[in-house]
């Protein structure tokens, strides 16, 4: 796997290498702990997050942050959804620059870095540098660039990515439209996306009074995938058991309508 980024960066806030402690075990009481210098120097608090991303970063900064690889693991999110990527149902194959949004603690990075082309360089990118360093730390691996970014205005250049994974993110915006219509920008035509979020069934609606985000509605996201210029390819589930109970939230692939078409982007 090549460590050379080849992905053009547009005002990218890299994690720096040097800024290693989160500050754990003491996170509990330090939720407003302010960034490392580096990390800070990087673009943490230059007015780019809002309200309500302030508010999403103090949740994921914390010990929700910190139990979330455990809860991934316990509930098999992790397990079980690298099946899509073993049986390519979302097929990496091809794809040279690969972005997971909104990438926690990994869970999805390491699939990524698993099965895709050795080629292929790989990014993570979350509005909450606490949990970039434990993403560093659980997937361990040069490869991966580790990018503090929002997705309602992606550090990325347009059709920078032919591969993106977004899991769980989307539900966390005030507005979902704006989050595809970056996802659709930063992907080239044609390019691939893994989109996962909170269904408004009712687990959903649990797992996202829990959250403290939003359930939203499978035929509502899927018009609003259309008008950003992402073409519903794909609904994935993680298991039979899943699908039967149509539980486990929003899985679908989609892939990036050409722009000379669509008028989007
Ligand atoms: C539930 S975790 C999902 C982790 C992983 N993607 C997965 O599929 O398990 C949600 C992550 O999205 C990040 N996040 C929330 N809002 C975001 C935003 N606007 N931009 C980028 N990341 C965001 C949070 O910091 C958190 O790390």
């Amino acid at each position: 796997m090549s460590l050379q980024l080849r992905v053009p960066p547009t005002n990218q806030r890299v994690l720096p290498e040097s800024v290693e402690h989160d500050f754990e075990p003491g996170l509990r009481d330090r939720e407003h702990t302010p960034p490392p210098r580096d990390v800070a120097d990087a673009g943490w608090g230059n007015g780019w997050e809002t309200d309500f991303s302030e508010s999403v970063r103090r949740l994921y900064a914390g010990y929700r942050g910190a139990v979330l690889p455990t809860l991934s693991a316990l509930s098999l999110h992790v397990a079980l959804s690298e099946r899509w990527f073993q049986q390519r149902e979302f097929d990496l194959r091809g794809a040279r620059r690969i972005l997971d949004v909104g990438c926690g603690a990994g869970q999805l990075t390491q699939h990524l870095l698993k099965h895709a082309d050795r080629e292929a360089t790989i990014m993570g990118c979350d509005l909450t540098w606490e949990m970039l360093l434990r993403a560093r730390r659980r997937v361990r691996h040069d490869a991966v660039q580790w990018v503090v970014g929002n997705l309602t205005h992606l550090p990325f250049d347009e059709a920078s990515f032919d591969c993106v994974t977004c899991g769980f993110v989307l539900e966390h915006l005030p507005d979902v439209r704006r989050g595809l219509h970056e996802l659709a920008r930063v992907l080239t035509d044609g390019g691939r996306l893994l989109l996962l979020t909170t269904e408004d069934h009712w687990t959903g609606r649990w797992t996202a009074r829990a959250w403290n985000c939003r359930a939203l509605n499978r035929q509502e996201l899927r018009r609003q995938c259309q008008e950003a210029g992402l073409v519903w390819k794909q609904d994935l589930w993680f298991s039979e058991v899943h699908r039967w109970f149509a539980v486990g939230g929003i899985c679908v692939s989609l892939e990036r309508a050409s722009r000379c078409h669509s008028g989007n982007g």
